[in-house]
């Protein structure tokens, strides 16, 4: 069985789904460091691997609200590789109410689950959410919203899967710089930009601010930020926010940098109605690769994307899942999981429609 587990481990590693694990490390080599060992790679402790996975069980998957674009994808993906697996899934939307996911846990803790995948509402939460499944005593993957390794050092059957939101933001100010005039499009010496931020309580929307800002400041380049909104990944506050500023800065933007792909989309309409063209006159990015947002880049209406790798993580998420039925249990410092980010251009973007 180990055998099978280590070849299991071993294909994982080799698609290269797996970026680095325990604490997060810098952007500048966070997700290029392979693991240096198997058991690490588990993020489990090497004295726990497991002797046969317990398939055939029930597992509750809580997710922050459906009405998510990247999110949909993520817990479609996560249904169907559960399913195929034999486990008897169900999936509930937490209406992006914390106090009602709290209840579909208890419920879930109540009817005895196998195995919890959580996707929490607030990260400001996780003590709660830590608390109620290390009493039930419920192995617990959590997803996409990273708790701080010290919350997670409460309870070692939980582990977190996600991706470090830094490389995205780096991700994001790497493609304005490749751009031909470096994202300098009037020759004024200086980048200027708008900001569509996520939700400023997701430490995804924190870090994409800060690192697609960091990239072009560690570059040289003088940066101007016009306007920073929060949209909370929404297709429509992306556009009434890009109409907003469009109509007052105008031509002095240059770059629009949005949290995710459902914002840029929403930014696209407003860019097209303000008769501005992307790639000629203003640059715009987003991360997820949302297949809509794809289409944008080869069309040459996005400048670029960064893949959030819902597949890989909800894969690596169910493979941290068995990992804790099967008996893993994990260390402070050790209990994150990272999936890469990859950066899209019109060159490679073709590569992930799905
Ligand atoms: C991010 C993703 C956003 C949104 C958010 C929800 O990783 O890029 O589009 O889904 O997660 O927490």
């Amino acid at each position: 069985m180990k055998k099978t587990l280590a070849l299991a481990l071993a294909v994982v590693m080799s698609l290269g789904l797996l970026a680095s694990c325990g604490p997060k490390e810098p952007a500048s080599n966070s997700g290029t460091n392979p693991p240096s060992s198997a058991s690490q790679s588990q993020g489990g402790d090497a004295s726990s691997i497991p002797d046969a996975p317990k398939e055939g069980g029930t597992v509750g998957v809580c997710i922050y609200k459906f009405d998510d674009a990247f999110m949909t994808t993520y817990r479609n993906s996560l249904q169907e590789i559960l399913e195929s697996k034999g486990y008897k899934v169900t999936v509930v939307d937490g209406n992006n109410d914390q106090a009602k996911q709290n209840e579909q846990i208890n419920t879930f803790i109540t009817q005895k689950v196998d195995a919890l995948i959580i996707n929490p509402v607030m990260t400001s939460a996780a003590d709660q959410i830590i608390d109620l499944v290390k009493t039930a005593d419920i192995p617990t993957v959590l997803i996409n919203r990273e708790p701080t390794a010290e919350q997670m050092a409460a309870y070692d059957k939980l582990v977190y899967v996600g991706c470090d939101a830094a490389q995205s933001g780096t991700f994001q100010g790497e493609l304005i710089l490749e751009t031909p005039n470096q994202g300098d499009i009037n020759g004024d010496g200086k980048i200027s930009y708008i900001m569509i931020q996520g939700d400023p309580e997701n430490i995804d929307a924190q870090l994409r601010t800060e690192y697609s800002v960091k990239a072009l400041q560690d570059a040289g380049k003088e940066v101007e930020q016009l306007n920073l909104t929060r949209g909370d990944w929404d297709r429509n506050r992306g556009q009434e926010i890009a109409a907003n500023d469009l109509a007052q800065f105008g031509d002095k933007i240059e770059v629009i940098f949005c949290n995710n792909d459902d914002m840029a989309i929403g930014a696209l309409q407003s860019i097209q109605q303000a008769g501005r063209k992307v790639n000629e006159d203003i640059y715009l990015v987003g991360v997820d690769a949302l297949d809509a947002a794809l289409s944008e880049v080869m069309n040459g209406n996005m400048t670029g994307t960064v893949l959030n790798d819902a597949v890989g993580q909800a894969t690596e998420a169910v493979n941290q899942m068995e990992l804790l039925l099967n008996g893993t249990t994990y260390s402070s410092g050790n209990q994150s999981v990272y999936v890469d980010y990859v950066k899209v251009t019109p060159d490679n973007a073709k590569d992930f429609v799905k």
